[in-house]
């Protein structure tokens, strides 16, 4: 009688352990790329923030940036074909030669007293904003961008 109640006991633990792992894991599975997207989002409205602090006096609040003074960053070639070059310069400034879009920028851009993550803010705001589709730039990569600056940027 006993062993009977024990193997039943044993079969319900087993039935009911493996179904709620499989739901848990479905889950999980869910819940992660739901995180991203709402990460994605977050990150779009702090960096929207970030921009109209740091950037927007020179690029413009369109991206559009200023003549031959200011590159743009909407449609930017040279933005969008190095996001870990863009980390850099946003972080440290840049004053060298460029071509942005077939346009040559010889300017100074100083860099900004911003943290990793706001970096990570506005790249993603700037990467998905004005009809760019750069997706979510993680502050993970960013860290290691970062730390692996050339020293020419
Ligand atoms: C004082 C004006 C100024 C500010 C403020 C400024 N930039 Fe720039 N930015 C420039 C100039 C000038 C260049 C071109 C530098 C060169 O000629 O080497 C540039 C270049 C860039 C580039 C590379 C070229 C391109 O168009 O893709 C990126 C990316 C960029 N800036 C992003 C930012 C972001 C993001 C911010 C805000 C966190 C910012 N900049 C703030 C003036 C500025």
């Amino acid at each position: 009688m006993r062993n009977r109640y024990f193997v039943i006991g044993f079969i319900a633990v087993l039935l009911f352990g493996c179904g709620g792992g499989k739901e848990k894991q479905e889950e999980e599975k869910s819940g992660l790329s739901s995180r991203d997207e709402i990460r994605l989002k977050q990150y779009q409205v702090q960096g929207a923030k970030v921009y109209a602090t740091y950037c927007a006096n020179c690029h413009q609040q369109d991206g559009k940036g200023l003549a031959s003074l200011y590159p743009p960053l909407a449609g930017s070639d040279y933005l969008l074909e190095n996001l870990p070059r863009a980390a850099c310069i946003i972080k440290n400034g840049q004053s060298k030669e460029i071509v942005v879009n077939g346009v040559t920028y010889n300017q100074m851009m100083p860099g900004n007293p911003i943290t990793n993550l706001e970096v990570a803010e506005v790249l993603t705001f700037i990467a998905n904003a004005w009809g760019n589709e750069g997706g979510l730039i993680g502050v993970k990569d960013v860290d290691k961008w970062i730390d692996e600056c050339a020293e020419e940027y």
